[in-house]
């Protein structure tokens, strides 16, 4: 049996055919593993991918064994896990996966460095704790990774940082800022799996609800756009001018963190900074607030801080804690402050994972061709992959478009004709 360390193997027929499920929405990526299948871009190329072990997620690996690979999967959250899948990975598809649903920081990283072991060439990370690992705990391996690939904008953050400051030791194509990520994944796909994972952990009604929205960047504004959908109060803070700009614009109420707290029923943090629902917040909720999170790490609400204002705490169902404070007003934790989506739902729906993870098995293709030219930095997804997904998915969709007639090019080309 494979190398792997999941909650129970024998999940894995439950698994497969939810994979299968999932994969019916998948167009693009099927494409492209048929296509991997028989041209084998990565034969012999050991990578470690650090993702949600999801539906979307078993598909990608897949698809990159399919392309000749040698996969090691852990979590890229301790809470994101699905446990059917991983077992079916391990059974099905004979890749090692080091992942379980509820793992305690201890063995979240113990799985980090197990996937580690395969001595990847090519890091594939959602939030950049591989990378971090391999670059703090395990510097002897950097000398085998040609490259990587990251999907999320906090991941995109934190390795810039790390090559701003001269410690990034190999080239990383940043998935998320393909248009065919974040426009699509980031937007619709947070949009929906947030509500998802709200709705399931409470079975509250939104319609004529207080919902604060903290940040408005593209996971943010998903979000508002469905929660107004659901008929809710939507109001947004903002440290951003034109992002605050563009909310108000866009029909929301935006106003401090501390006005909103006074009279917000439930609270989605979707910044990626720390400690966004702060002590203060807590001291001026109404009794009954009910607090989740969907940014990558579960920084974003103070829960310490909660925690010491607190006289008791209970679980009162699956993903909600209860904190009564001393003053005697109760305050509801949804998901441990985890991203609420893939910690109370399924994370995003496979159609838009479709695209993210095109992006992905494509980029890991770019990376084996072209590792040797890039420098340690953090690049861009190329064009011409982002558009070949659009064009795909559009296809795949049966949505046909125009194409540019030899006058319009030759137009876009000139300067001379004006009015
Ligand atoms: N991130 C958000 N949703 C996801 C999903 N369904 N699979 C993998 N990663 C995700």
């Amino acid at each position: 049996m494979i190398k792997h360390d999941v909650k129970d193997i024998s999940l894995a027929k439950k698994g497969k055919l939810r994979i299968e499920w999932a994969a019916r929405e998948m167009p693009v990526l099927k494409i492209i593993s048929e296509r991997f299948r028989k041209e084998k871009p990565l034969k012999g190329i050991r990578m470690a991918a650090c993702l949600h072990v999801t539906t979307e997620t078993a598909s990608l690996m897949e698809t990159l064994k399919a392309g000749g690979a040698e996969v090691a999967l852990c979590a890229s959250n301790p809470l994101s896990t699905q446990d059917d899948v991983a077992a079916s990975l391990v059974r099905n598809s004979g890749i090692s996966v080091f992942a379980i649903k509820g793992e305690d920081t201890k063995t979240y990283y113990r799985h980090i460095k197990s996937a580690l072991l395969l001595k990847p060439q090519i890091t594939m990370d959602d939030g950049a704790d591989l990378v971090s690992t391999l670059h703090k705990d395990e510097r002897s391996l950097l000398r085998n990774v040609i490259g990587g690939t990251e999907e999320t904008t906090t991941g995109v953050i934190r390795l810039k940082a790390m090559a701003a400051d001269g410690a990034l030791q190999y080239p990383i194509i940043a998935v998320n800022d393909a248009y065919t990520k974040h426009l699509f994944d980031n937007r619709y796909g947070t949009g929906q799996s947030t509500m998802d994972g709200i709705i399931r952990a409470t079975n509250r009604l939104i319609a004529g609800s207080v919902f604060v929205i903290c940040g408005y960047g593209w996971c943010a504004r998903g979000v508002a756009i469905r929660a107004k959908g659901h008929g809710a109060r939507v109001i947004i803070t903002e440290i951003d001018p034109l992002r605050a700009l563009e909310a108000t614009m866009d029909g929301y109420e935006v106003m401090p963190i501390t006005d909103a707290s006074r009279i917000g029923d439930i609270f989605v943090t979707a910044t990626g900074n720390i400690n966004v629902i702060s002590k203060t917040c807590f001291q001026l909720m109404k009794d009954g607030a009910i607090i989740c999170n969907t940014g990558h790490f579960n920084v974003e609400v103070d829960i310490e801080s909660l925690k010491k204002l607190s006289k008791a705490k209970r679980a009162i169902r699956d993903y909600v804690e209860e904190f009564t404070l001393r003053n005697g007003k109760r305050i509801y934790l949804l998901g441990e402050g985890r991203l609420i989506n893939l910690a109370a739902a399924e994370g995003h729906p496979s159609a838009v994972m479709d695209m993210s993870f095109a992006n992905q098995a494509l980029c890991a293709e770019f990376m084996v061709k072209n590792a040797k030219k890039l420098e340690n930095k953090v690049y861009s997804v190329p064009e011409k992959i982002d558009k070949e997904i659009a064009r795909l998915k559009l296809k795949a969709m049966g949505i046909k478009i125009d194409t540019l007639t030899p006058g319009q090019k030759k137009y876009l080309k000139s300067w001379e004709m004006g009015t």
